[in-house]
C-alpha cells in the first residue's frame, strides 16, 4: 500500500526524469506582485502562482516544471467532513510552459497512474487501467470539441488492451470509457482573468463497482455524484490555450501550455483503499485526537480539517482578525471549537492535536515545525478569548431565550435580529450556532432582520483594506444578499419550466454560491439548465425592482406568493416580489429578506456577472439539487 509520502516522492521523481524542474510550494497566501490576477486571498490551485508564466513570461527554471502546491479552498465549507472535501489540500502538478502539449501530458498522466515499474523515476501508482474513466470537453461557442484528447485516450486504452477503447465517444448509449462533458465540468480557469482552456479529467472506480467494464454516459454521471462517489476524480490535465479578460475570451495564448492538478488526499484515499480522505495516513492520527473531543464522525473530521488548515495559515503569519485572511482563520478556529461536544478545547487538546499535525507534516513542510510555538500561542489565545465569549454569550442567550418565551404579543418565542446581532458582535457567537441554540431552547431567531443588522454593520465598518478585495471577502454580506434574490428568481424559473409540481425542498446560501433543492423526478437536461439560466439572466438584465409588502397571513395567501407548507408563519407576513406591483410581479415569496433593491445588482459592480448553474444532481429520490453562482 502506498503512503502519501511515497506518492509525493514518486510524482516528483517521475516528472524530474522527464525534464521537469522541481519547485517548492509557493505560500498559501497569495502575493499580488507575482501577478495573481484575481484578488483571491489564498492559492486555490497549483496554477495560481504560475499565471504570469502561463501567459508568456519566462520562468527562470525553464519550460517544464513540477510541484506540489499547498492550497486552501473555502468555497464549500459546508461540505467539509464529507468523503472528499477539505479546506487545506495538496495539489500535485506538472507544467508545460509552451513546451509539450496534449499527447505527452495525457501519456504521462496515464503512465504515472498505472506504472508498476520498480525503476526510480518510472515508478508510478500501479492503478488498474480497467478502472479508469476519463472525460473530455464537448465543445461550445468558445472552443471546439476536444476530439484530439479523446483520440489520444482511445489510442492509449487500445494499446494497453483496456476494454471499451474502440467505442464511439459520440454514442452516449454505448458503454465506453471516454465521455464528452460540457464546460461546466471540462473547462478550467481561475476567475475571470487569465489563462484558460479545455481539460481532460481522470476518474478511478475506487471500490471496483463496475468491475473494470466500460460504462454508459449516464452511469458515469451517476457514479460521479457527490453523494454516490463511486468514481473519484484523481487528476485534471488542463490545456491552456486561451486568455480571458473580464470573463470573455480575448485571444489565444502565444504558446499553448499545460497545467495539471492531482489531489494528493484523493490519490492517497484511492491507494489506501479508503472510501474517504479522512481515513488515510494524512488524517488518521489527527482524527484520533479530534475523537477525544467530539463523538460524531463528521464533527471529528471538521475539527481535524480546520485545525490543519489553521496551522498552515498561522505558520505563514496569518493572524486571527475580523477582516480578510484573518477572518477566514478566525472562522476556522471558532468552527473547530463549536464542533467539539463540550464546545471547548483545553490547552492539552491544542498541544495534542497540533503536535500530531506537526508530526504528520513537519518533514514535508518545515514551516509547520519552525512556527510551532507561534501556532500554539495563537491558538491558545484565540481559543481562550472565544471560549470565555462563548460562555458569557451562551448565558446571555439563555437569558434572552427565557424572556422571549415568557413574553406576550406577536413576537413571543422569537429572538429579534438586534438581539441575535448583539450575540454575534459582542460575544462572537456565529449565527449558525445561535440558530442551533435556539432549537434547543424551543425558540426561533429572526434571521432576516439579523442579516439586515449584519449588512448595516458591514457597511459601516468596511475599511480600505477590505475594499481591495473586490468581489471577495469584504463583499461577503452583499454576495449573500445577491444569492438570496437569485434563489427567488431560480425558484420561479424552475416553475416556469417544470410547472408547479416543483416544490422547494431546501436552500442554503454562502457568499460563494447558492444551493437549492427541489422536488423533481428526473435529471435536468443540458437544454433545461440552459433555459433556466437564460430566464434568470433575462430577469437580471431587465433590472426589475425587488419590493416588499407586509400583510396578514390571509392577504399574503391571496396574493398567491410562494411559501412552504411545512413552515409556521406569524401574524404578519413579509411578501417579497420582483416587479413593480405585486399583481404583475415575476416572483412572489413569503420571506424574511434581506434582498437587493434591483435585480441588476446580481450582475455585480460592473454589470458583467451571469447566473450559471455549476452542478445539478440528486439528493434523494425525487429531489434534485442545483448549485449556482453569479460570476
Ligand atoms: N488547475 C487545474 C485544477 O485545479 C489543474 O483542477
Amino acid at each position: 500500500m502506498l503512503t502519501s509520502a511515497e506518492i509525493r516522492k514518486r510524482f516528483l521523481e517521475f516528472f524530474a526524469k522527464r525534464g521537469h524542474a522541481v519547485l517548492t510550494s509557493a505560500p498559501l497566501v497569495t502575493s499580488e506582485e507575482k501577478g495573481v490576477t484575481d484578488s483571491t486571498l489564498f492559492n486555490t490551485a497549483g496554477m495560481q502562482p504560475l499565471v504570469p508564466y502561463l501567459l508568456g513570461k519566462k520562468h527562470p527554471a525553464g519550460t517544464r516544471l513540477v510541484d506540489i502546491q499547498k492550497c486552501i479552498r473555502t468555497v464549500d465549507l459546508a461540505d467539509v467532513g464529507d468523503k472528499t472535501h477539505a479546506t487545506f489540500f495538496e495539489m500535485m502538478g506538472n507544467w508545460s510552459l509552451g513546451d509539450y502539449f496534449k499527447k505527452e501530458a495525457i501519456g504521462w498522466s496515464y503512465e504515472f497512474l498505472t506504472s508498476t515499474s520498480d525503476v526510480v523515476g518510472d515508478r508510478g501508482l500501479g492503478l488498474n487501467p480497467n478502472r479508469l474513466y476519463v472525460t473530455v470537453f464537448e465543445g461550445d461557442e468558445n472552443a471546439l470539441r476536444d476530439d484530439d484528447a479523446a483520440e489520444i485516450w482511445k489510442d492509449i486504452f487500445a494499446r494497453n488492451g483496456v476494454e471499451g477503447a474502440d467505442v464511439s465517444t459520440l454514442n452516449k448509449d454505448e458503454a465506453g470509457r471516454v465521455f464528452y462533458l460540457p464546460a461546466s465540468k471540462n473547462w478550467w480557469e481561475a476567475g475571470d482573468n487569465g489563462p484558460c482552456g479545455p481539460d481532460t479529467e481522470m476518474y478511478y472506480d475506487i471500490a471496483n463497482t463496475y468491475g473494470g467494464k466500460p460504462i454508459t454516459h449516464e452511469q458515469f454521471i451517476h457514479a460521479d455524484m457527490d453523494d454516490v462517489r463511486e468514481v473519484v476524480e484523481v487528476w485534471n490535465d488542463v490545456f491552456m490555450q486561451y486568455e480571458k479578460k473580464d470573463g470573455k475570451i480575448v485571444g489565444k495564448l502565444v504558446k499553448p501550455s499545460v497545467d495539471t492538478g492531482a489531489g494528493l488526499e484523493r490519490l492517497t484515499m484511492t491507494l489506501e483503499n479508503a472510501d474517504n480522505i479522512y481515513d488515510t495516513d494524512l488524517f488518521r492520527d489527527i482524527i484520533k485526537y479530534a475523537a477525544t473531543m467530539a463523538s460524531k464522525t463528521r464533527n471529528q473530521r471538521i475539527i481535524a480539517d480546520h485545525m490543519r488548515a489553521a496551522s498552515f495559515l498561522i505558520a505563514e503569519g496569518v493572524v486571527p482578525s475580523n477582516t480578510d485572511r484573518g477572518y477566514i482563520l478566525r472562522r476556522l478556529i471558532r468552527r473547530a471549537v463549536i464542533n467539539t461536544d463540550l464546545r471547548q478545547f483545553s490547552d492539552k487538546n491544542i498541544l495534542d492535536i497540533i503536535g500530531c499535525i506537526v508530526e504528520t507534516y513537519g518533514v514535508t513542510y518545515p514551516e509547520i515545525r519552525d512556527r510551532y510555538p507561534s501556532i500554539i500561542n495563537t491558538l491558545k489565545t484565540e481559543i481562550a478569548k472565544f471560549s470565555s465569549a462563548l460562555d458569557s454569550g451562551t448565558k446571555e442567550f439563555e437569558k434572552i431565550a427565557k424572556q422571549v418565551s415568557s413574553g406576550s404579543g406577536s413576537n413571543t418565542g422569537t429572538i429579534s435580529g438586534t438581539e441575535a446581532f448583539k450575540l454575534f458582535s459582542s460575544y462572537g457567537l456565529p449565527i449558525d450556532f445561535i440558530i442551533d441554540l435556539a432549537k434547543e431552547f424551543m425558540v426561533t431567531v429572526d434571521v432576516g432582520s439579523f442579516n439586515n443588522e449584519f449588512r448595516k454593520h458591514q457597511a459601516l465598518s468596511r475599511s480600505g483594506a477590505e475594499q481591495k478585495f473586490k468581489g471577495g471577502l469584504a463583499d461577503t454580506s452583499d454576495m449573500t444578499v445577491r444569492y438570496h434574490t437569485a434563489t427567488h428568481l431560480l425558484h420561479q424559473a424552475l416553475h416556469d419550466i417544470f410547472g408547479d409540481a416543483v416544490m422547494q425542498k431546501g436552500s442554503n446560501i454562502n457568499p460563494e454560491r447558492l444551493r437549492f433543492d427541489f422536488a423533481h423526478g428526473s435529471k435536468m437536461t443540458d437544454d433545461e439548465k440552459k433555459k433556466i439560466e437564460e430566464i434568470v439572466n433575462k430577469k437580471i438584465a431587465e433590472a426589475l425592482p425587488m419590493n416588499m409588502k407586509e400583510m396578514t397571513l390571509d392577504e399574503a395567501l391571496k396574493t398567491g406568493a410562494r411559501h412552504s407548507f411545512d413552515e409556521k408563519y406569524g401574524d404578519k407576513i413579509s411578501v417579497y416580489f420582483v416587479g413593480n406591483t405585486i399583481d404583475s410581479a415575476y416572483s412572489k415569496e413569503f420571506c424574511g429578506g434581506p434582498h437587493v433593491k434591483n435585480t441588476n445588482e446580481l450582475a455585480g459592480p460592473e454589470g458583467k456577472w451571469k447566473f450559471k448553474i455549476l452542478k445539478e444532481e440528486a439528493v434523494s429520490a425525487g429531489v434534485r439539487r442545483i448549485k449556482a453562482v453569479l460570476a
